[in-house]
């Protein structure tokens, strides 16, 4: 107990929890796929309408669950925290890892929710249908200029978030390559080594 009474904050987790690597990996399996999916989809002939349909909300119910998994994944960080960065990684490179995560955290969240609206706002008045059967209701009417705006953001922050998420994958690799812990802790939920 310190000196001033104040309980001694719990010290940080050894590794990432079961859940906590589950809903990474299901959300870095899916991002890739939703993206990839949506330049199917707008490129699919309007000939072609009941398989195009399937393609918006296939890709509309892809984002939404990563919206889902994140929202989780951070209820989980904010509960049971995260593991401490690997001792051997120099202080400027855990920093700039944490804010590359953080961002990552914001555009997980920003892209999903900016689709809903390109949805919502999409001129041609399509439903929103989570796994085909479940209505999402639209908050805001169709409206032509907001669409545009809208789409156009969207698409810029959905390929930021991809590079971003390249990039961080990368040094995650390299880490690895290099002898560190830190995608085995990701991986398996391997321990994160003593302070030497
Ligand atoms: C991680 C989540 C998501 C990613 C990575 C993503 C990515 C993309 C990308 C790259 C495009 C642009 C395709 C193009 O213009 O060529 C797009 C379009 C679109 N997205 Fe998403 N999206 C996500 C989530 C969502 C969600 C949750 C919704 C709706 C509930 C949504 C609805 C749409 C719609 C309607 C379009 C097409 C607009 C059009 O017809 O031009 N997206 N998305
Ligand atoms: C769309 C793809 C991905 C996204 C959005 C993503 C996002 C994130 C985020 C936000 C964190 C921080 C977790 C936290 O502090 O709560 C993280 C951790 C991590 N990610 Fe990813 N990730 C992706 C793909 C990958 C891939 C493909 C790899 C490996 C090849 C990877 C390896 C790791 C590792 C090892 C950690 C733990 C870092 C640490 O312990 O400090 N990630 N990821």
């Amino acid at each position: 107990m310190p000196d001033d009474g104040a309980p001694a904050a719990a010290p940080p987790p050894v590794s990432w929890s079961r859940a906590q690597r589950r809903l990474h990996w299901w959300t870095a399996v899916l991002i890739p796929c939703g993206f990839l999916l949506a330049f199917v989809m707008v490129a699919w002939p309007l000939s072609d309408l009941l398989l195009k349909f399937l393609l918006y909300q296939a890709h509309k119910t892809i984002g939404l669950t990563v919206l889902v998994l994140v929202l989780w994944r951070l209820l989980l960080r904010a509960r049971r925290g995260r593991p401490a960065a690997d001792p051997d990684l120099p202080p400027w490179q855990a920093r700039a890892a944490h804010i590359g995560h953080l961002v990552l955290y914001g555009l997980m969240l920003a892209v999903p929710v900016l689709g809903y609206f390109v949805a919502a706002t999409a001129p041609a008045g399509v439903p929103t249908l989570f796994l085909l059967v479940i209505p999402v209701p639209h908050v805001v009417a169709p409206d032509e200029a907001a669409f545009g705006v809208l789409r156009a953001v969207h698409l810029s922050l959905a390929t930021l978030l991809v590079v971003l998420a390249a990039g961080h994958a990368v040094m995650a690799v390299q880490h690895h390559r290099r002898g560190r812990t830190t995608l085995l802790r990701m991986w398996r939920g391997a321990a994160t080594p003593p302070v030497r």
